[in-house]
């Protein structure tokens, strides 16, 4: 039987030469293979096959910002230089960071009715946060939720690993197409119009933005440095990118930053309930912490934790 073009180039490891479907530089099967490899044990982030020509066409800038000829060159620089500010651009390449305010808006009213039953003030992480709709989307709902005072002492931490992504998320600009679906009512509250040379433009305002603080943070790190405890985590979209046992170590590093009774957020194709025990589905992609874990796991007390109520068993 004949092998296509495609299975022939991976089997093979045939470099892809200059000029071949228009490229600039050699990338062989393992040049793919080694940024594979580094991705993982970067970011956790596991590559399929299919995101060749992604990967290719991402990181073919750092070679020419760099000046290189090929992909060889750059990942032997990467590895000798171990300079952080190219670990951080060839991360920030191949990270993706598709989102949308309110994205699998059946999420939101579930957070809105949770925090109102909740101890005050109530604390959310936003644990991949792009470029922000997804905090703000958070934040907004807590002011409907709470009320301006009520939501004044919220706090939203918003972090990402990609540090270009959070850029853009702190400065909270966007294009108004990318809010036109949001109701009359939340545009007026929450987005300022832009004009002159920001026409078609929208800021998030500032008492939405004042709500949330942006980090930067990767979830694959061992320590993530968090001396507090939150009532809801939205990991939303990005298990996708990790295999199991990445999946299981940061669902391993949530339970003793949850409050009692925390919710965690999922994505549309997320799925954890064959990854851990310890969270446990209460409603579509939305899991709570089980008591039991929670108070075995616990990290010390501190003030701000210590006077949250629980509220498990909410109904969703
Ligand atoms: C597809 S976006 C999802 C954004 C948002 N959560 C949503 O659902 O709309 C995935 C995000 O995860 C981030 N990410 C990937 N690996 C990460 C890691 N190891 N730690 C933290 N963030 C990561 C990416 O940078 C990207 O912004």
């Amino acid at each position: 039987m004949m092998a296509t073009r495609a299975q022939q180039r991976t089997d093979r490891a045939e470099p892809v030469r200059s000029g071949e479907q228009g490229r600039d530089f050699e990338f062989t099967s393992a040049d793919f293979t080694r940024i594979r490899e580094l991705i993982h044990r970067g970011a956790g982030i596991s590559l399929s096959d299919h995101k060749r020509d992604m990967a290719y066409s991402r990181l073919a800038r750092r070679l020419r910002a760099r000046s290189l000829d090929s992909f060889k060159q750059y990942l032997d620089l990467l590895e000798a230089e171990n300079d952080p500010a190219e670990w951080e651009a060839f991360t920030n390449a191949l990270t993706t960071n598709l989102t949308a305010f309110f994205r699998e808006a059946h999420h939101f009213p579930i957070l809105a009715d949770f925090v109102t039953r909740r101890a005050q003030p109530v604390s959310v992480w936003c644990s991949a946060a792009s470029t922000g709709e997804e905090p703000y989307s958070i934040a907004m709902t807590l002011i409907e939720a709470l009320g301006e005072t009520g939501a004044r002492q919220a706090t939203v931490l918003a972090t990402d690993i990609d540090t270009q992504v959070l850029a853009k998320a702190e400065a909270g600009m966007y294009q108004f197409d990318q809010v036109k679906h949001l109701s009359p009512e939340r545009l007026k509250r929450f987005f300022l119009k832009g004009t002159g040379a920001h026409a078609g433009m929208v800021k998030v305002r500032p008492q939405v933005r004042a709500m949330v603080r942006f980090e930067q943070l990767n979830l694959t790190d061992r320590d993530y440095q968090l001396r507090t405890q939150f009532d809801a985590i939205f990991c939303r979209n990005v298990m996708i990118y990790f295999d199991k046992p990445t999946q299981a170590q940061v669902l391993g590093r949530f339970e003793p930053l949850m409050k009692s009774g925390g919710l965690l957020f999922a994505g549309h194709s997320e799925n954890f309930t064959y990854v851990t025990q310890a969270f446990k589905l209460r409603g579509q992609t939305v899991y709570e912490l089980t008591r039991d874990v929670a108070g075995a796991r616990a990290p010390t007390r501190t003030a701000a934790t210590a006077s949250s109520t629980s509220t498990s068993g909410v109904t969703i």
